[in-house]
């Protein structure tokens, strides 16, 4: 077939696409950039220009586009079968990379349940906290609680848990009732207080509730360290395992959902690492893949598997699944992703990059429009406000955000915001050269759109 054209391509684009998360109205009124090709750290326009990817194309590239290594792991696979079912038959790819999963994960979480994307990943884990106290003889637990604003995708249950009104609130009536944990946003703190003379009150606050809802909270359901999709709030020290310990005493199933900060986004190779947490399940999806290919993975421990061992009339199998779960060639690329991180020594590679990102954005604190400066790891939100005083933020249809990613684009950086939070997340791969063009960019951005 003949290479399309890239006014064809838009045609169509605009003619047919509905794209996610977007206003349609507005994306077939602008120019839109066609991305052809990756290479490294960079993603290529049908023109030919470059453009440094600073946010990993929606958090999920690890070792940058186009890896040989990753590139040939996925030929030799399909040069083997593309595709066969987990259901009722075994494949390579899927059962070593269960191996090497739990080889890495956090202690305790032995078995692998795998599905196609983060919401998945999450869905999985909903279900399975639900079925394993009904068959622990607890049926009574089998309610949630979750954090304010928090994101964990766009299935039903998913949303559910999840807590960011904007995306959430017109399925109120089709969802379910969630406890809700005030989130740890020191920049807008819920209580008022200011980290650290707060003694994390958030934290006991919290705690307190997931204590004296023992007999009916199956699991509490968390991001650990970093909020992705809430604007990167960041998590203050204690927070974390002042919350796993409350879940501990009431025998609540914790769920980490490392969907966003799996794979050393945080400087970890899984985030809970930084508190030494040990979840009951967590799930896994964007860099799982190294970013290739749509896979995600509920981890369970062998008790919460143990739950769902018994007689066929017992009746006590899990029933779920999709019909790619556990893809061979997705399976194939996460196992190259993983030979990257011990080859390349990736995570060992990350602590002068981290530092040096710190220190580039040091500079931003003070610009006017700059409310706060949120990093862990390479996961940076920078919050824009109209008024640092009072932290009013500016008037949504000023669309500040995206007005100053196109502006980063222009000078070659790709950014996606949160509204108005301006979200850095570049892949692992970057160099500390190109960590100082993302900040100076995005610097300048700012400068030209809030001055
Ligand atoms: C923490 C978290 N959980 C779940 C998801 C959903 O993942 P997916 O978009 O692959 O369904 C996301 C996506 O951003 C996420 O950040």
């Amino acid at each position: 077939m003949e290479p399309n054209p890239a006014a064809e391509v838009m045609g169509a684009d605009k003619a047919h696409l509905w794209h996610p998360f977007t206003p349609m109205r507005q994306w077939a009124a602008e120019d839109q950039l066609l991305i052809v090709r990756g290479e490294g750290n960079y993603l290529y326009d049908a023109r030919g220009r470059s453009y440094l990817d600073g946010v990993s194309s929606l958090w999920v590239t690890v070792h940058g586009h186009n890896h040989p290594v990753i590139n040939a792991a996925i030929k030799d696979q399909v040069d083997q079968v593309a595709h066969t079912t987990l259901l009722g038959l075994a494949s390579p790819p899927a059962a070593l990379l269960a191996k090497a999963l739990a080889g890495l994960a956090p202690a305790g979480l032995t078995r692998v349940f795998y599905s196609d994307a983060g919401a998945t990943g999450v869905e999985i884990a909903l279900k399975m906290a639900f079925q394993f106290w009904a068959q622990s003889g607890r049926p009574g637990k089998k309610n949630f609680a979750g954090l304010r604003h928090a994101y964990h995708g766009d299935t039903l249950g998913a949303v559910s848990v999840g807590g960011m009104d904007l995306f959430h609130e017109k399925f109120r009536p089709l969802l379910f009732e969630v406890t809700r944990l005030s989130a740890p946003y020191c920049y807008r703190c819920p209580l008022g207080l200011t980290y650290p003379d707060c003694s994390l009150a958030c934290a006991e606050q919290g705690a307190k509730i997931i204590r004296q809802r023992a007999d009916d909270l199956a699991a509490l359901i968390i991001e650990p360290m970093v909020m992705g999709a809430a604007g990167m709030i960041a998590f203050p020290d204690g927070y974390l395992s002042l919350i796993r310990q409350a879940c501990m005493d009431a025998d609540v199933l914790f769920i980490a959902d490392c969907v966003a900060v799996g794979f050393g986004r945080t400087g970890r190779m899984f985030a809970g690492e930084i508190e030494g947490v040990e979840p009951d399940l967590m799930c896994l999806g964007k860099g799982l893949s190294g970013g290739y290919l749509p896979l995600a993975a509920t981890l369970a421990t062998d008790r919460v598997f143990e739950a769902f061992l018994g007689e066929i009339d017992q009746e006590k199998t899990f029933f779920h699944g999709h019909t790619f779960t556990g893809n061979p060639v997705a399976c194939a690329a996460a196992l190259a992703s993983l030979d990257l991180f011990e080859r390349d020594q990736v995570i060992d590679s990350l602590p002068p990059k981290i530092e040096r990102l710190a220190k580039a954005l040091s500079l931003l604190r003070d610009h006017p429009g700059v409310g706060d400066v949120r990093q862990r790891g390479l996961m940076v939100g920078i919050e824009l406000v109209a008024d640092q005083k009072t932290k009013a933020g500016f008037p949504p249809g000023d669309r500040i955000g995206h007005r100053v990613i196109l502006a980063a684009r222009r000078r070659g950086v790709i950014l996606r915001p949160l509204g108005d939070v301006i979200v850095l997340m570049p892949p692992l791969s970057i160099t500390v050269e190109e960590l100082d063009t993302l900040v100076k960019v995005t610097t300048e951005a700012l400068e030209e759109v809030i001055g």
